[in-house]
């Protein structure tokens, strides 16, 4: 597999100005500000500074611009989070946002003659835990695991965002601690399960902090072409998904890091090895999150071991996901794995 491809090999040679705007762009405090169009600027820089397996480097300016983006809250703010703002599509009694059999108000499951979720293979556990009514979606749309706003969406590299630039409505900020420069933004029913699970956390000495959460699709434009820049295509494939095809798109996705270990794992494999990165692998799926990109099952998700990548689908699918011993939600949906893209 080649290191460097071809858009690396075009990329243009730096003049001593472009040099400078690298070193002062983002993460570092002078190039925060800076909007969309200094993007690359702000990826080049990140990259230099991080030989890391996938970094995150948003521009404040962007992810906070995105149509449907909630204003966030800062966590020196006194004011309420945002977070019990509820969806108006989710069930409101049990857990917000999930699956609770007891906060169904739609009509009774019928005996299954179909998949129950769409777009799932038939004879995926998934289907198992619907049928048996462990879990009901609220809101019929969100059966399908072609939609976006569904906490079920399936995301990778066979299975592109529709549409492509979809951006959620109910971003907000959870009062949990940031370990980068860019804002935290998340889906309203993912952020209640994120402010639990570090304080589940923290209440045994683990301090999580997150690293990267929603990305636009022009942000990731911007990230997965900094990759391509300096890796090349093909390396930056098994790192990066390309716009469109990434989780954090959803704002159910967070990348997170540990207070308390430093950073020289931020991002990279050895994260598994610190005490956040063995919490959540214990833990996450108690509050509906999976380590969505396993060691071993990188021809399935399509992606080297990312264990600081935490999805939410629901604590029911997730609990499942463990009852099972399924390490990927492809296997959960039982479809196939996504090597590569179309
Ligand atoms: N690093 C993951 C695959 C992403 O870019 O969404
Ligand atoms: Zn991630």
């Amino acid at each position: 597999m080649p290191v460097v491809g071809f858009h690396q090999a075009r990329r243009p040679r730096q003049t001593p100005a472009a040099k400078l705007r690298r070193e002062f762009s983002w993460p570092r405090p002078g190039g925060i500000a800076v909007s969309i169009a200094g993007a690359s600027l702000i990826f080049s820089g990140a990259l230099v500074l991080a030989p890391v397996v996938e970094s995150a480097p948003v521009p404040v300016a962007a992810a906070v611009s995105q149509p449907g983006t909630t204003p966030g809250t800062s966590l020196a703010a006194t004011e309420p989070s945002p977070v019990g703002q509820e969806p108006a599509s989710t069930p409101t009694p049990g857990e917000k946002g999930t699956f609770s059999a007891s906060g169904n108000s739609a009509a009774p499951i019928p005996a299954r003659t179909a998949p129950p979720v769409a777009g799932a293979g038939a004879d995926g556990p998934i289907q198992g835990l619907f049928a048996a009514g462990n879990g009901s979606p609220s809101d019929a749309t969100l059966w399908d695991i072609q939609n976006p706003n569904s906490p079920l969406v399936l995301v990778n590299k066979q299975h592109l965002l529709a549409p492509v630039d979809y951006a959620p409505t109910d971003l907000v900020t959870p009062a949990v601690r940031s370990g980068s420069g860019e804002p935290i933004l998340v889906r309203a029913e993912a952020a209640s399960a994120i402010e639990r699970m570090f304080a589940a956390a923290a209440a045994e000495g683990i301090n999580i902090t997150v690293k990267s959460s929603y990305r636009s699709f022009q942000t990731q434009v911007a990230v997965y072409s900094g990759y391509v820049a300096s890796k090349g295509e093909s390396a930056a494939d098994s790192t990066s998904a390309r716009p469109g095809y990434s989780e954090h798109q959803t704002g159910l996705a967070i990348d997170i890091g540990d207070a308390d270990a430093g950073t020289t794992c931020d991002f990279n494999p050895c994260f598994a090895t610190t005490p956040a990165g063995q919490w959540v692998a214990a833990n996450a799926s108690e509050y509906g999150f999976t380590v969505r990109y396993v060691a071993g099952h990188e021809t399935t998700t399509g992606y080297l071991a990312e264990p600081w990548h935490l999805r939410y689908l629901g604590r029911s699918v997730t609990t499942d996901m463990n009852k099972h011993n399924i390490r990927s939600y492809e296997d959960y949906l039982g479809l196939p794995g996504a090597p590569g893209y179309k």
